[in-house]
């Protein structure tokens, strides 16, 4: 009787880790500003300030690579990728790995005045830019950039080729080894 507790409880705990681990994995990659705002929403956590501050929205222009340009408003808080998931927006490819920062897929430009007040950009969102094809010095990861107020009516360029880091690197692993 009192095995079957200990394997029930065990069980449970090894849920709960499992759960928590989860939680950590999908958070750790968002932005801080995102965080407070699109993950809290997204779960359903929201406050009255986060509920105030969603009906705020910020207008966002997309130069996409057939020359047309997408106009998109959305919340202050959400992320470049919320915004082109969220509304379906038609740009081929974008967001391959849900902003996990592993696949590069959401490089986009930036106009130089708009690109400094951005904030900083982390190690890891570095080392996958790094990665992306047509690098610029105002170039940023869309799933990595939240949506502020100062950055109302920006105008961003999708490059005309994207590189998924993902598939690339399964490309490298699986070619014959070189003699
Ligand atoms: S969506 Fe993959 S790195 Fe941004």
């Amino acid at each position: 009787m009192s095995s079957c507790i200990l394997r029930v409880f065990l069980q449970r705990a090894a849920v709960l880790r499992k759960a928590a681990q989860q939680t950590l994995s999908q958070t750790r990659t968002l932005p801080a500003a995102c965080v407070t705002d699109s993950y809290r929403h997204a779960r359903g956590i929201n406050t009255i300030a986060s509920l105030l501050r969603a009906e705020e929205k910020v207008t966002v222009h997309f130069l996409n690579r057939d020359g047309k340009t997408i106009t998109a408003k959305a919340p202050i808080g959400e992320s470049l990728l919320d915004v082109v998931v969220n509304q379906e927006l038609d740009i081929d490819g974008f967001g391959a790995c849900e902003g996990t920062l592993a696949c590069s897929t959401c490089h986009l430009i930036f106009e130089e005045d708009v690109y400094k007040k951005l904030g900083p950009i982390t190690d890891e969102e570095m080392d996958m830019l790094d990665l992306a094809y047509g690098l610029t010095d105002t170039s940023r990861l869309g799933c990595q950039v939240c949506l502020r107020k100062e950055l109302d009516g920006m105008i961003l360029r999708v490059p005309d080729v994207i590189a998924d880091a993902r598939a690339d690197s399964e490309k490298e692993s699986s070619a014959p080894p070189k003699v």
